[in-house]
């Protein structure tokens, strides 16, 4: 097992108030935030409607946290450039997109940025495995994904456990992502099974002590 690197949090900013966005990105900044999520939904992939692009850039300026970019749209290949140019600094996309993975990864990295693959809760662990060498971060969804404030899967923690197994054969340093009803209870169940990076949207962004809830993560 490789838990020698340091649990990261990432707060979604599903629920953060997109009309004080930059407020909000600053609150889990000082509350010491690793990263940001972002969501981005098309209506077709699942069905609901986040943000794109334009509000990546503008969210690019107003901070310089690490922009951890998760595509929930049916042909991620086609925007890889314009999220690319909006800022993000990392790209996660669906296994299940209509894109092919191979071109995706490579066109995510020849624009420098860091390439994820992310797996829905019906999709197996296996799906992943022939590109484990080639991605930074695999996210293992612990929610149907497409709405915040779900909750958690238990039983993807299996899927979990695989996945960092077989990371420690070929890519020791892949990071592994949790989404979808992560709070104080369900964390450590994850990092138990072998996640190191969260995703918490509506625990954090609720949470009256925003510090106190990312720490209560770790
Ligand atoms: C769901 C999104 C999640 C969501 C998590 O499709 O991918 O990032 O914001 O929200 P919570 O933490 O409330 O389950
Ligand atoms: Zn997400």
């Amino acid at each position: 097992m490789n838990f020698k690197n340091k649990i990261k949090v990432s707060p979604s900013i599903l629920s953060a108030d997109y009309a004080l966005l930059k407020p909000d990105i600053e609150k889990v900044k000082q509350g010491g935030a690793d990263m940001l999520h972002v969501d981005v939904m098309d209506g077709h992939f699942v069905p609901n409607i986040s943000i794109g692009p334009p509000v990546v850039k503008a969210i690019r300026k107003a901070t310089d946290m690490f922009l951890d970019c998760h595509l929930m749209i049916s042909n991620p290949y086609d925007y890889i450039d314009s999220f690319v140019s909006a800022g993000a600094d990392l790209i996660a996309f669906h296994v299940e997109s209509n894109s092919d993975i191979e071109k995706t990864i490579e066109k995510i990295k020849a624009a420098g940025v860091l390439p994820a693959l992310v797996v829905k809760p019906a999709t197996p662990a296996e799906a992943v495995f022939p590109y484990i060498r080639d991605v930074a971060m695999v996210l293992v969804m612990t929610v149907e994904p497409g709405f915040g404030g779900q909750s958690f899967m238990s039983d993807m923690l299996p899927k979990i456990k695989a996945i960092r197994e077989k990371a420690e054969e070929i890519n020791p340093q892949l990071m592994i992502q949790v989404d979808g009803g992560i709070d104080s209870k369900t964390a450590p169940l994850c990092v138990e099974a072998g996640a190191d990076v969260l995703v918490s949207g509506s625990y954090v962004f609720g949470a009256a002590d925003t510090r106190a809830a990312i720490d209560s993560l770790r």
